[in-house]
Parts: C-alpha cells; structure tokens; sequence
C-alpha cells in the first residue's frame, strides 16, 4: 500500500481502524513518541507484550517548558484525557511497578485510574521473578545477555510452563494467596532465597483492592470497541530483533514482538489490523549484549551515543551505537508486515560528514539477505556500505520534507529505496511538533 500523509489528521483515515507500533530494530528506535502523537486520533491505545523493561519516552511542550515522561508498563496514551488504555493479555505486570508509576503520574496532575483496563489473563511478575532474573544473568557470566533485571524472563517462563499467576487470580484473594505460597516455596527451594511469604501476601491483599476494578477480559472489551468503529492502536514494545522467535537468540526478550504477538498479545485477530507502522531510528543501537554488525568504533560511537543521547530510558545504561542496518529493518519488514515507516533521530545525524547505511551482508564471500541464525555465523558477517554525504544545517525546525537539507533528503531516500516501504513520518527532535510528514 502506497501511502502519502501530510499530517497527523490524515493517519486515522489512511491507516485505518487498528494499527501496530512496531520496534523495527533493537529497542528505544523511538515507539513513544509517535504513539503518543497518535493517541490524540485513536480510542484506545493498548500494549500487548512485556512488561516494564520498556522504557517510552516522551517530551511535551507545557507553558515553554519541556517535561518529560518515561512509561515502562503504561501505555503512553494516558498522557491524552478521555482516551482508554489497555494492558493487554500479552503482558507481565509488575503491580508495584505499576502502581508506582500512576502515582507518579498524579503527581504531575494527571489522574490516569480512570482511563486503565488491565486484562484478566495477563501474568502477574513477583519480586521473586526479579531476584531470579538476577540470579541467571550472573550465572551466565560473560554469557549474560544484559537484561533489564525487571524479571521478564522468569515471569514468561512460569507462563509457558504453566504455573503462573494471573490478573484473574487477584480477583479470589483465596486462590491467588495459595498459588502463591506453593510458587514462592518452590523459587526458595530452586533459588536458594528467602521471602518473607506473608508480608508479600499483605500486600497483595491490599493492591488487590486498588487493581480489582480495572481487571476486565480485555478481549470482550476490544471486540465491543471494534465493532462500534472505536480506532485501536497497540503500541508495540522492545523491537523486531529483540523478538523471542525472530530476534538474534538468545540475545532477545521472552516476548513476541513482532506484529503476531501484537495480535495474540491482545486477542485482537490479524485480520482486523489494518497497518503496521515501523518504528526505525535513522541509526542503530542496541542496549544489552548480543551481536551488532554496524556497530560502530569507540570514537564514532561516542560521538552518536551523545548526539542522541543514547542512554536506557529504564536501566540508564549507555546503549551502543552503529550505523542505519537495512538487513536488520527489512527483516522486521517482512516478519511484522511493516507498511508505513517512522525514521526517528535524523536530527541526531546533523554534523557527521559522512553517513554510512548498511545495504546488505556478506557471509563467507556469499552474498546474504537475512539475519543469520547462528550466532557465530551473524557476528562475522560482512556489512556492504553505502556512503552518503552528510549535511550540517539545523534540521529540527523542518515541517515539510522540502525544507531538510538536500544531503539529508537524499539520506531519506536512499533508506526508502533500500527498504521498499514508503518512509512517512521523519522525527527532527524529541517533542511533538517535530515531525515530518509525507
Ligand atoms: P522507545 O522505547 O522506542 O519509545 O524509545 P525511547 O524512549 O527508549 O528512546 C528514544 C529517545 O529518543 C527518547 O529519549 C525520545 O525522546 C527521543 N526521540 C524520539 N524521536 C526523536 C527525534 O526524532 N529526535 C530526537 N532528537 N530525539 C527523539
Ligand atoms: P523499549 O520498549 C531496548 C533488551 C535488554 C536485553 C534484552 C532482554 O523501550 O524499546 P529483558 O529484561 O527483556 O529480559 O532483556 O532485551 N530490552 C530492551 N532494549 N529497549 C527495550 O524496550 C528493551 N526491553 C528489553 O536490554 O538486551
Ligand atoms: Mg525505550
């Protein structure tokens, strides 16, 4: 589908009823943002997989001055009144975290309870999921794949083995607290911990409370919203690559976050989603191990690390940098059905004289175009670059794409013509107002 879009009051109508936010790289390409100036056209906005290793950032001009909201477990529509989020089945929820985060909220004057729904099948994350979380990596040693240590990966993993504890659960506090008790028995045992079981219980008892009313079967809800013509956006969390299935393994989270999971993460079927927009920073980075064949040297790295300031919005970690990779986003292309593409950050690249986008990869003299499973085989493929000029104007007051600097166009360009998928939305700063659309 070919798309044009001059601005924000065009994306409802073109890219239709439900849409997905797609991470087309390894994480924080810059989801936040563009949800939160879609959630001003779309009704409901939902996540659908993870939990709060996610990191949102979103920068709002109010009163001339910038405040800035980070979301790891909320969906980042709540910033706009009126509208309805949903914290899909697909998620792991870490209620302190949770709780945590809407106080925080109310305490930049925003009242937020009233726009949740959190699905009933969603899997709850216990402080015992984050000790094992730590626990593991440090067992790993130099195998370690740097994860958020927000207990992610224990909490699916008593997901897919059937013994975790649901949303549902909270609402009989009789069945939840003997789930409980026999779960944290066996961590103890595995683990080599201690808890105190009853004080957790306690507490549990009496967020139960607070939760209970904004736990409803999501799915029957959207299905409602759906049929009235209600717009759902589900904002999609980590990246393609970060994907259980699809992404560079196990260097990945333990979620699906590719556009299936998006549709399995909500129970919203693929037949009703009308587009999926990729989300690609005009560069790469990568938080936390793994490969990373454009990745850049120190210096080069260092110098695009502070341009973008490029530190975790959840672990504070510096990410690392490369350039642009087209193998990497044309894979997320075709796993998630990415037909609408965001290039955020072009502003960041203002200053490099030359700016290099990977094109393709060699592996052993023989010319590949995906993402190698092994992992031997991916850390010593051959990047074929591309140079393009740079360009050194300031790009960050740019509202049309005749106004960018002609190198920077021609940089635009050359990442749509590698991509073969309309790039229609360019981010030239961190706030609202600066985006391009085309
Ligand atoms: P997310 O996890 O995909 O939502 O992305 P993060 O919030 O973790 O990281 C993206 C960072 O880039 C945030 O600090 C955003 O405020 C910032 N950002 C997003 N788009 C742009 C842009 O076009 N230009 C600049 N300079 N910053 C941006
Ligand atoms: P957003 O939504 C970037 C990375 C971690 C680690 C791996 C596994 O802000 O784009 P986990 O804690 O999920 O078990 O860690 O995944 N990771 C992210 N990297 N952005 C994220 O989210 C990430 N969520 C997880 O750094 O490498
Ligand atoms: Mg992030």
């Amino acid at each position: 589908m070919k798309m044009s879009i001059k601005n924000a009051e065009e994306l409802t109508a073109k890219l239709g009823q439900v849409i997905y936010v797609a991470g087309s790289q390894w994480g924080d390409e810059g989801k936040g943002k563009l949800v939160d100036i879609m959630s001003q056209k779309y009704d409901i906005i939902a996540r659908a997989a993870g939990g709060a290793n996610a990191g949102h950032t979103i920068c709002v001009n109010k009163d001339g001055k910038s405040e800035k909201f980070i979301f790891h477990l909320l969906p980042s529509g709540v910033l706009h009144s009126g509208k309805i989020c949903v914290i899909g089945n697909g998620c792991v929820v870490h209620i302190p975290t949770m709780l945590e985060e809407i106080e925080e909220l109310k305490a930049k004057g925003l009242d937020v309870v009233s726009q949740l729904l959190i699905s009933d099948r969603a899997h709850i994350i216990f402080d015992y999921h984050i000790q094992i979380d730590g626990i593991q990596e440090e067992r790993k040693g130099d195998k370690k794949v740097g994860t958020t240590k927000r207990g992610i990966g224990p909490a699916y993993t008593d997901k897919i083995s059937r013994q975790g504890i649901r949303m549902a659960d909270l609402l009989n506090f009789n069945v939840f607290a003997e789930k409980f008790r026999v779960n944290a028995e066996k961590k103890m045992k595995a683990f080599g911990f201690e808890m105190d079981i009853e004080k957790e219980l306690a507490y549990y008892k009496e967020a139960a409370e607070k939760i209970r009313p904004l736990i409803v079967n999501t799915v029957e809800y959207l299905e409602k919203a759906y049929k009235e013509g209600k717009t759902i956006l589900v904002e999609g969390a980590q990246g393609s690559h970060l994907d259980i299935d699809h992404g560079t393994y196990p260097y990945v989270t333990s979620s699906n976050t590719t556009s299936g999971g998006a549709c399995t993460g909500l129970g919203v079927a693929p037949s009703k989603m009308t587009s999926v927009v990729g989300i690609a920073k005009a560069y790469t980075t990568r938080v936390g191990a793994g490969p990373f064949p454009t990745e850049l040297s120190e210096e080069l790295g260092n110098k695009l690390r502070e341009a973008g300031a490029e530190y975790g919005a959840t672990t504070g970690r510096p990410r690392r940098c490369g350039w642009f990779d087209a193998v990497v986003v044309r894979n997320a292309i075709t796993v998630s059905g990415i037909n609408s593409i965001n290039v955020t950050k072009l502003d960041v690249l203002t200053g490099f004289e030359t700016i290099k986008v990977g094109v393709g990869y060699q592996l052993n003299g023989k010319k590949i175009t995906f993402v190698p499973a092994q992992l031997e085989d991916f850390e010593k493929v051959e990047v074929e670059y591309v140079d393009m000029p740079g360009w050194s104007e300031d790009i960050s007051k740019a509202q049309t794409f005749e106004e960018l600097p002609e190198n920077a166009q021609k940089y635009i360009l050359k990442l749509e013509e590698v991509l073969e998928v309309p790039i229609n939305f360019i981010g030239v700063g961190m706030h609202r107002g600066e985006m391009i659309y085309r």
